[in-house]
C-alpha cells in the first residue's frame, strides 16, 4: 500500500487526466475492468463549469515519438459530471481524483466547491496547464498567479488539492513552490508541451484546428524526467510524475528522481492495457532490485 495525501493506494501507477476513457475501455475489457481496475486511482478528464464542445478538428497529429493533441477540453460540464459520471467512476473501486479547470479563480472556486461536496471524490486536481485553451496555461505558468488561485480555492475544501503544472514555463520548480506555499497537497507534472504541425502541402497552414496543440508520448520523457527531478528537489509535497511513460522502467525512473506516483498518459491510446502492464513491470522491477 502507498499513502498519497492521506489516501491509501494499492500501487504507484495512476492514469493521466484525459488519457483513459473508462466507458471506452469497458468496451474492450468488459466488466473485468471494474473487477480489477488497472490504475491505483482514477483521474477524470477535465471538467469545466459549462459544457464544452472542444476544439475544431483535426485534433490529433502523430509526430516522431509521440503525438500532438488539440482536443480543447470537451466535456459535458460539471452538472452532468456530478449527476452521471461520479457514480459511475466510484464503481471502479479505486479513489477518484476529479480534474477541474476554470477560466478564472472564480470559476475554479465554483468547481472546487461543487465537486468537493461529493464524498466519492477523494481529491481534486486543478488543471492550470492545458495548452489548448485560451486561459488554462496562463495561471500555471506564473508563480504569482498560482499563489493567487490557491488563496481563493484552498479555504473551500479539506480534500487534497493537486496542482497540475505546465512544462511551458521558464521555471517549473518556482511554480511548484508557489503551489505548495499556497496550500497545495501535491503537484503533478508534466502536462503536454506546446507544439505545432503543418498540413501536408499546405504552405505553412497549421494542421490542427486549434492551430497549436500539446506534444506528449516518448518524445517528452527526458523533459519530464528533468522537470520532475527539479520539482521533487524543491518541494516537500508529493509529486505525481508523468510524461512519456510507456514501461515499468520509465515509471521507475520518475520514482527514482523523487515522484511519489507515476501517471500513464498517451501510452494508453496505443495500448489500452498499458496501465496494468506498467504497474506489473514496475512491481517486477522492484522485486528484481530487492533481490
Ligand atoms: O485539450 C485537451 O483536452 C487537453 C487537456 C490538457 O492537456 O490538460
Amino acid at each position: 500500500m502507498i499513502e498519497f495525501c492521506g489516501i491509501e493506494l494499492e500501487h504507484q501507477v495512476i492514469n493521466a487526466s484525459g488519457c483513459f476513457d473508462v466507458l471506452a475501455a469497458r468496451q474492450v475489457f468488459g466488466e473485468a475492468l471494474v473487477e480489477r481496475f488497472p490504475f491505483a486511482a482514477y483521474v477524470s478528464k477535465t471538467v469545466t463549469l459549462a459544457a464544452r464542445a472542444g476544439n475544431p478538428p483535426p485534433r490529433l497529429w502523430e509526430s516522431a515519438g509521440g503525438m500532438i493533441n488539440s482536443i480543447g477540453l470537451p466535456n459535458p460540464g460539471v452538472e452532468v459530471y456530478l449527476a452521471h459520471h461520479v457514480g459511475e467512476y466510484a464503481r471502479l473501486g479505486v479513489p477518484l481524483i476529479t480534474n477541474v479547470m476554470g477560466s478564472s479563480a472564480g470559476e475554479f472556486a465554483e468547481l472546487v466547491e461543487r465537486v468537493a461536496e461529493r464524498e466519492e471524490v477523494a481529491a481534486i486536481e486543478l488543471n492550470v496547464s492545458c495548452p489548448n485553451v485560451a486561459t488554462g496555461l496562463d495561471i500555471g505558468a506564473d508563480p504569482r498567479g498560482l499563489r493567487d488561485l490557491l488563496a481563493v480555492v484552498r479555504p473551500l475544501t479539506r480534500k487534497p488539492l493537486i496542482v497540475k503544472l505546465t512544462p511551458n514555463t521558464a521555471d517549473v520548480a518556482a511554480c511548484a513552490a508557489a503551489a505548495e506555499a499556497g496550500g497545495a497537497d501535491a503537484v503533478s507534472l508534466i502536462n503536454t508541451l506546446r507544439a505545432m504541425s503543418l498540413a501536408p502541402g499546405g504552405h505553412g497552414r497549421p494542421w490542427l484546428g486549434g492551430r497549436t496543440g500539446g506534444l506528449s508520448g516518448p518524445a517528452i520523457r527526458a523533459i519530464a524526467l528533468a522537470q520532475v527531478a527539479s520539482v521533487a528537489a524543491r518541494v516537500a509535497v508529493p509529486v505525481v510524475g508523468m510524461g512519456g511513460v510507456s514501461s515499468g522502467a520509465d515509471a521507475a525512473e520518475l520514482l527514482e528522481v523523487g515522484a511519489r506516483l507515476v501517471a500513464v498518459g498517451s501510452e494508453s491510446f496505443r495500448d489500452p492495457a498499458a496501465g496494468s502492464r506498467v504497474a506489473a513491470e514496475l512491481a517486477a522491477h522492484f522485486a528484481e532490485n530487492a533481490a
